[in-house]
């Protein structure tokens, strides 16, 4: 059957993309599956994987335990599911059923401010650790109250993405009619809704789970804020270091700063005192032909020195690039696209797949690398470009991993 997430010939992310490709309106699909202007970004945070290599240790029998800690948790992977905004659009309660699937595999979801559900929903939907992405939209006092919100409904770590002071451009979203279809003016919408006509099944969860959904986490004066808003909101919105004292006054878990490149900004983080720092280009959708994650994470490294955890995101697709990036001094990654393909394929199932591949793939990769644990996972196990080592001006202080 053509949408089964679950059939035997759905081997890896990839396979999980096209099946997303077939149940989701070109709309849809295209707002997960593009990035910002010519998507140079977007391409070589996947491709840029290739250049790192392994280097196995072999005869060696390997029990490949996946077990990691991050902000205090204990999580049964090395990877947890990323903010991603609308993700009710994909799948009727997109966001309660994704969060379902990554409590069950014993790992971290994090809700966007941007989201489909309210964040008690959410957080009463997941066995598993619930962790908050926020976005100053609306203002100090809209984010503030969508915070308490957030902790009220056990959410234990705050991730403050710092990369959005914009929209960036994705193209794909103009040609496609998104804001036309935002209109909800039926003759402006008319050349763009022969995409929806052509997906029956999504229009028939998308109508039952009460149509364009709304930022139910982002409380106006008015009620939630609209999604044809969403845009100009942002722009008024910056994130700012200085924004981090008064947020640091509110919430009282673990703050990680989402969407640093450079070796300075992850300094600058430690100093405003994050317990993390996700090494992130938002998934190529910002700035385009800014640096791929991967060749960013030594410089990131090596400037926190030890003093913060390191994650990363971006065009992880397989098990053995969560390996790499483990291998180059990550604590753990985020997954975005690769979820968000299994959710739009097909909901809570989808999204278990999609952990499913990337968890058999990271014990193939341990085992047939001769390592025990993700936690022996060091750069010994890899070679990569000399030049993406740090400069010494960027390394902070000795005892450089
Ligand atoms: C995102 N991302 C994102 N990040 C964030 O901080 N808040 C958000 O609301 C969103 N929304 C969002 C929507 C969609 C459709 C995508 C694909 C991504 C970025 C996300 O958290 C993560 O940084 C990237 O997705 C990582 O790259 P990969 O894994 O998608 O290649």
């Amino acid at each position: 059957m053509a949408h089964r997430v679950d059939s035997p010939r759905v081997i890896n992310i990839a396979d999980l993309r096209l099946l997303a490709r077939r149940r989701l309106p070109r709309v849809a699909f295209d707002y997960i599956d593009g990035g910002a202007d010519g998507e140079v970004t977007l391409r070589e945070n996947c491709r840029v994987f290739d250049d790192v290599l392994f280097r196995p240790r072999c005869a060696v029998s390997a029990p490949a335990d996946l077990r990691t800690t991050v902000l205090g948790h204990e999580l049964a992977l090395p990877f947890a599911l990323a903010p991603v905004g609308s993700s009710r659009m994909f799948y009727p309660r997109g966001e309660v059923v994704a969060a379902g699937a990554a409590g069950d595999a014993g790992t971290a979801y994090t809700l966007s401010t941007l989201s489909g559900c309210r964040v008690d929903e959410v957080g009463a939907g997941t066995k598993g650790p619930l962790w908050y992405q926020l976005y100053l939209v609306g203002g100090r006092d809209v984010a503030s109250a969508g915070l308490e919100r957030a902790m009220k409904a056990g959410a234990s770590a705050l991730f403050v993405t710092i990369d959005t002071a914009v929209a960036g451009l994705r193209e794909r979203d103009f040609r496609n009619g998104t804001k036309e279809l935002l209109t909800r003016n039926p003759w402006t919408m008319l050349p763009y809704v022969h995409q929806f006509l052509v997906r029956p099944r999504w229009l028939a969860g998308f109508i039952g789970d009460g149509g364009l959904m709304n930022f139910p986490n982002v409380v106006l004066k008015d009620g939630p804020m609209s999604y044809a808003d969403v845009g100009a909101a942002l722009e008024q919105s910056t994130v700012c270091w200085a924004d981090l004292r008064w947020i640091r006054e509110i919430w009282k878990g673990p703050i990680v700063i989402k969407g640093l490149m450079i070796g300075d900004d992850a300094r600058r983080a430690v100093d405003e005192g994050a317990q993390g720092v996700v090494v992130s280009n938002h998934g190529g959708r910002q700035l385009d032909c800014v640096y791929p994650t991967l060749r960013a994470l030594p410089e990131v490294v090596a400037a926190v020195n030890g003093q913060c955890e390191v994650l990363l995101d971006g065009g992880i697709r397989r098990g053995t690039d969560i390996a790499k990036a483990l291998c180059m001094g990550a604590r753990a990654v985020l997954i975005g696209r690769a979820y968000a393909y299994g959710l739009g394929a097909g909901g809570g199932a989808g999204v278990a797949r999609a952990i499913q591949i990337l968890r058999a793939d990271l014990i193939r990769a341990l085992k047939l690398l001769g390592c025990p644990s993700v936690a022996e996972l060091d750069e010994s196990y890899v070679t990569y470009p000399a030049e993406w080592r740090p400069a010494p001006q960027d390394r902070a202080g000795a005892g450089v991993k």
